[in-house]
Formats: structure tokens, sequence, C-alpha cells
């Protein structure tokens, strides 16, 4: 982990503790405007039966994200995919109607439902007998996370492994490099120099915090140890040969130190994940493993979600409404909409957590908790009993 530089770094810690006007303003705003922002959308609807065209890409599912590049162009959803569409205003309409999402009718419970989850974050993070579990100093590591639209004022802050690319490639177009999202080539995604969506790191202090202190600022969250999960599948049993280097370098040097059994020569198993994630020492093995950790360090490393203001706070289980929410507050929601879901998809699965951490001991699994019990409580997950009993 590179560290911020110390001076610089305590100036933007003290700004970005302060209370959380952003939020408020956002939410009071946006109540005083709500019936203006009702016959806005009729506005919108109108001007998308007008007017549209929708260009469709494929939504990987949460296991499949950073996996090998499916067909960027595709159109046509297979069981399981989500499509995000972008309205392209110039074109005349095709099927348009049909998949134009109306803007949800329960907004403002939904902004309720935000409204409280933002709450909770504020009441845990001042919480000090949490605060080992809940702050984190604004590091460059941290900047580098955070992705920056000035277009439309937003920054995206990182989370892997729920769903982050196609927000990406969101921003990407919204900030205007590439026309639509199937022009912005795959390897071109992740590259932040050429992509037009540039890291909130690459600017200087005041440009910085001047966007901290103002923008629209979310990220996504799902069950910390689904996520886990997931990394682990991702990184270690579908690796992509386009990234080597986890199965190569990382996955022996995890197995060297924490595997029990060294005569068992498979590869990495969940268990040995596991045994290093919830060593406390390892921060050591973190160093040598360099951003690849960000696929598996709490939400709280990753967006210092205590130190920063956020205006909203996704939940991968609650997608459905929380994509048009985010939209919406953001102010994006004429540019951009969601489809429907297909249901059950990113639901929550007991029995798949249940499966993975069969055979793991207690004691193991009670030290993975603690590492990310931080995350559980702050984004209201429920304690897994399940497994810790
Ligand atoms: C702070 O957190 C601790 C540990 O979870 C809890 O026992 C305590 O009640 C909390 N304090 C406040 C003021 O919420
Ligand atoms: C909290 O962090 C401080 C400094 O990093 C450390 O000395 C202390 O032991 C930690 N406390 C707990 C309860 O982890
Ligand atoms: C920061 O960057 C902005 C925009 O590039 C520039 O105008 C300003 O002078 C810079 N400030 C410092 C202190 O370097
Ligand atoms: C260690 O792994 C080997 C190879 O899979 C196995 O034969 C042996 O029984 C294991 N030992 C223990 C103590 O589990
Ligand atoms: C949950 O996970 C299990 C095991 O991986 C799988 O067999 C099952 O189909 C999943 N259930 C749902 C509803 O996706």
């Amino acid at each position: 982990m590179i560290l911020w530089d110390s001076v610089s770094e305590s100036v933007v810690h003290k700004q970005l503790t302060r209370k959380r006007p952003c939020a408020r303003w956002l939410i009071s705003d946006i109540m005083r405007h709500h019936w203006l922002l009702l016959g806005a959308c009729g506005w919108v609807l109108l001007i998308l039966m007008f007017a549209s065209k929708f260009i469709n890409f494929p939504f990987r599912r949460p296991d499949d994200y950073g996996g090998k590049p499916k067909s960027i162009s595709a159109t046509v959803a297979t069981p399981g995919d989500i499509q995000l569409q972008l309205v392209d205003k110039k074109r005349i309409p095709t099927e348009g109607l049909l998949t134009a999402k109306p803007l949800p009718v329960d907004y403002e419970d939904w902004e309720a439902v935000q409204a409280g989850r933002l709450d909770r974050l504020s009441r845990l993070c001042s919480n000090d007998s949490l605060k080992n579990l809940t702050h984190t100093p604004i590091t460059k590591f941290i900047l580098d996370r955070i992705f920056v639209c000035d277009k439309h004022k937003i920054l995206f802050c990182q989370t892997p492994k729920v769903g982050n690319t196609q927000w990406k490639k969101v921003l990407i177009v919204l900030n205007g490099a590439f026309s639509s999202v199937d022009k912005i080539p795959e390897n071109v995604i992740h590259h932040h120099d050429k992509n037009g969506l540039p890291r909130l790191s690459s600017l200087n202090e005041s440009e910085i915090l001047k966007r901290l202190n103002s923008y629209f600022k979310f990220f996504i969250v799902r069950d910390p140890f689904e996520r886990l999960i997931s990394a682990f599948k991702d990184k270690f049993v579908q690796n992509p040969r386009s990234e080597p280097w986890y199965k190569h370098d990382i996955a022996p040097a995890i197995m060297r130190k924490y595997r029990r059994n060294h005569s068992e020569a498979k590869g990495l198993q969940f268990e040995d994940f596991v045994r290093y994630l919830g060593d406390p020492n390892h921060k050591r093995l973190d160093r040598q493993f360099g951003d690849h950790i960000i696929h598996w360090i709490t939400y709280v490393e990753l967006c210092a979600p205590c130190d920063i203001v956020y205006n909203a706070i996704g939940h991968h289980e609650t997608l459905e409404r929380d994509a048009p929410y985010i939209l919406k507050a953001a102010g994006i929601d004429h540019l951009v909409s969601y489809p429907t879901i297909p249901p059950g998809i990113t639901l929550y699965n007991k029995t798949k957590v249940e499966q993975y951490f069969s055979g793991i001991g207690k004691r193991d699994i009670q030290r993975l908790y603690a590492r990310f019990q931080g995350d559980f409580t702050l984004f209201g997950y429920k304690k897994p009993d399940f497994l810790l009993d």
C-alpha cells in the first residue's frame, strides 16, 4: 500500500471527517423538489417515446465479474444476465418503449431506505469503540479506488465483485470519451489513463477536496462473505488466462503460509484463503500482492465509508431498487436506465455460503468474521450465526 503523503493526508482527513452536509442537503432538497421531479418523469418518458434507441450491453452475474470478457456487444440476454441500457436520444425508436423502464414510483420510499442506511453508517462511524473496524486513513490507495465523472459531478468508489464494471462503463460513456458502452474496447475499461474515467488520485489536493466536498458519491456492497466466495471463485477457480498471477504467484504464497497439510497437493482451497484473510497479520502478504488485494479486502479499506461522506450506498441484494435510485439521485436517470433484472439472481444464497464454509474450522471462521465485522455492521448485514456458533 502506497501511503498518501502524510501532510496532505492529514489535511484531507480533517476536511473529510466533518459532518455530513452533502447527504442531508441532497435528501432534503430532493424531497422539496419531489413533485417537480414527478412532473419531469412524465416529460422524460415522453421524450423517450419519441426519440430513443437502446444500446444493450451484458451485465454479468456477480460471480462472473472480472472473468473472461464475454461478447460486449451482445444484445440478447442469456438467462441470468442483467442488461443495462443506455439511452441515445439521437436515434429513432425501434423497440424503445417496450424496454423503457419508467422511473420507480416508489422513489420516495427508497429514499427513506437510503437515508436509513446513511444514518446507520454515521451512527456507527461515530462510535469510538468500533473505531478500528470502521475508520481508515484516506491514502493514495483509497483515492485510486474512486473514479471521477466530472461531466455529471459523480464519484464512484469501486468495490470489486459487486458488479462494478457495469457502473464504470456507464460513467465512461457519460464522461464522453466513448459514445456508447459497446464502443469501449475491453482492454480500455480498466485503463484509466485512456478511458476518460480518471481516478481521484490523478488530481491535485485542492481538486480532490473540491470533488469530495461537492460531488455525488456512491458505492455498492453485498454480503461480505458472499463477496469473498465470489472473489475466490473468480480469481482462483475460474481464473482467466489473462490474469495468471493469481494462480501462479498469489495462490502459492497463501498456501505456503496457511495450508495446514503440506502433503495436500490441490490448488488453493477456500480454507487456505479464509485462514489468510482472518490472520491479524495478513498485511505482510497483502503488501506482496499489491493492488490485487482489492478483490478481498474490506469495504472499509477500499472506500473509507466513515471518512468520506457518501450520498448513497447500493446493496447488490436490492439492486433492482438501488440502481434506479442511484441514477436518479445522481441526476443521470434521463441518460441511462436499468431494465428489469431477472428475479432471484441478486439474492443472498445461504446454501452456497454454507457449502463453502462447511469443513472449515469454527476458529478460522470466527477470525474471518472478526476482520469483516465492520463491513457486516456498517452496512446492516446480519452476523452469520449459522457459521459461527
Ligand atoms: C458502540 O458500539 C459498542 C459495540 O458494538 C456498543 O456496545 C455500544 O452500545 C455502542 N455505543 C453507542 C453509543 O451506540
Ligand atoms: C486498534 O488499533 C490500535 C492502533 O492500530 C491498536 O493498538 C489496538 O490494539 C486496536 N484495538 C483493537 C481492539 O483492535
Ligand atoms: C491543481 O490543479 C488545477 C487544475 O489542473 C490547477 O488549476 C491548480 O493550479 C492546481 N493547484 C495546485 C496547488 O497545484
Ligand atoms: C494430508 O493430505 C494427504 C494428501 O491428500 C492425505 O493423504 C493425508 O491424509 C492428509 N493428512 C491429514 C492429517 O489430513
Ligand atoms: C445457491 O447455491 C447453490 C450451491 O452453489 C446452488 O446449487 C443453487 O442453485 C443456488 N440457489 C439459487 C437460488 O441460486
